[in-house]
């Protein structure tokens, strides 16, 4: 698997100039290139978006999509595949939405059908960024133009757009979460915090920038200068690295490493996860064998349902509400735009190199969730039900 984190063209300015929501859109669309700040951006971004997609409903008619996600059996991936499913019909779409049960083969395969259907435009949230080279270049030799799902597509020309948050930004939050949480900046000479570090799939080029944005850019000083101590050693991307994002998976890892390092009641002042799913099985295994007479600091990020009730209980710190229903408004805006031959709305500056090619992107924007925002957050915005958390 690929263990390369790819290179992001982002301006410092841009991402200022996001504050909630999608914005910070556009390079290049007439219909919001004057939107150029955030408040701005998102309301023009907005009226484009619907405007795009009532319009294009004429011009969907007859037309599929094919969208494949990578598995059902994690919370945000059922939220993704409901939510683009719903509002390409809507749009007037046929939709043809696949899981691959995080089985790269399945997805390979789920791919090559919808190429030989042909679908008119492929949707892909890959389970491993670079192993899908095959059946999209077969959909680029068919004309199929392809968009990459918030997850980038490596190692290939054969991907026109990418549609995500502005994942290095998600690390960056959890990490400096961290940091103010524990007051590194002002730590005192010989002051030391334990802490151990989680993260997601190797093959999933999201894992590496949430890594880049949480570890590299913002709790390696902190590491490096001693004042935050992973006691386990293991402190690499690799080491730290969940395989499909497991909750059960990182469960027996934090399992392992309390029983070796921390059984005798020393303290875990904090634990970086990637996401919430990993983040869920920490906060198993704290309940179960933990006797350090405290709850860490443990970040996540997707606002998963267990998730968002540990946060209320005390037992998750916080999570990064990333809003799925504005990705899959935004991807079909860029479905409409690219099969009606307009100009594709992609943030300035926001172009992801994917190893082979620059690829255009449209950065939605990750927002600080916690036990003190989430009601507006999640529930206020019709994201979840009060039922759904209780
Ligand atoms: C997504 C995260 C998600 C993770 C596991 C990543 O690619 O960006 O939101 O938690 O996959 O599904």
């Amino acid at each position: 698997m690929k263990k390369k984190v790819l290179g992001f063209v982002l301006s410092a300015a841009m991402i200022g100039a996001m504050l909630t929501g999608c914005g910070g859109a556009s390079t290049s669309s007439t219909a919001t290139s004057t939107a150029t700040t955030s408040k701005a951006a998102s309301t023009a971004t907005t009226s484009a978006a619907s405007t795009a997609t009532a319009s294009k409903s004429a011009s969907a008619s007859g037309k599929t999509v094919g969208v494949a996600m990578p598995t059902k059996d994690l919370q945000r991936w059922n939220q993704d595949g409901t939510n683009m499913k719903a509002e390409l019909e809507a749009a007037g779409y046929t939709v043809d939405l696949q899981y691959a049960s995080n089985d790269i083969n399945q997805q390979v395969s789920q791919i090559e059908n919808m190429v030989s259907e042909p679908v008119d435009c492929l949707v892909v949230a890959s389970i491993d960024g670079s192993s899908l080279s095959t059946p999209l270049s077969d959909a680029k030799a068919k004309g199929i133009p392809i968009i990459a799902y918030d997850r980038l597509l490596t190692d290939t020309d054969a991907v026109d757009y990418y549609a995500t948050f502005d994942n290095e930004e998600v690390g960056r939050i959890q990490g400096k979460y961290i940091v103010d949480q524990l007051k590194l900046a002002d730590a005192k000479a010989g002051t030391t915090y334990n802490i151990e570090l989680f993260t997601g799939d190797p093959g999933d080029n999201n894992a590496q920038l949430f890594w880049k944005g949480a570890i590299t850019d913002t709790l390696q000083q902190y590491i490096d200068s001693g004042v935050l101590v992973v006691k386990s050693g293991q402190k690499d991307f690799a080491s730290c690295a969940t395989a499909e994002w497991k909750t059960e998976t990182a469960q027996a890892r934090m399992d392992d490493l309390i029983s070796s390092y921390y059984a005798d009641g020393t303290k875990i002042d904090a634990v970086m996860c990637s996401n919430d799913s990993t983040a869920l099985g920490v906060e198993n295994s704290l309940a179960q064998n933990y006797n350090g007479g405290n709850q860490p600091i443990i970040t996540g990020q997707d606002c998963d349902k267990p998730n968002v009730k540990n946060m209320i209980a005390g037992k998750q710190s916080m999570s990064v509400f990333k809003d799925t229903r504005e990705l899959a408004k935004e991807t079909v805006k860029m479905v409409g735009q690219i099969l009606s031959g307009s100009t594709v709305d992609t943030t300035e500056g926001g172009a992801y190199n994917n190893g082979k090619i620059d690829v255009p992107t449209y950065l939605c924007t990750p927002v600080f969730a916690d036990a003190s925002n989430y009601k507006q957050l999640l529930i206020d915005s019709g994201y979840y039900t009060e039922a759904d958390l209780a």
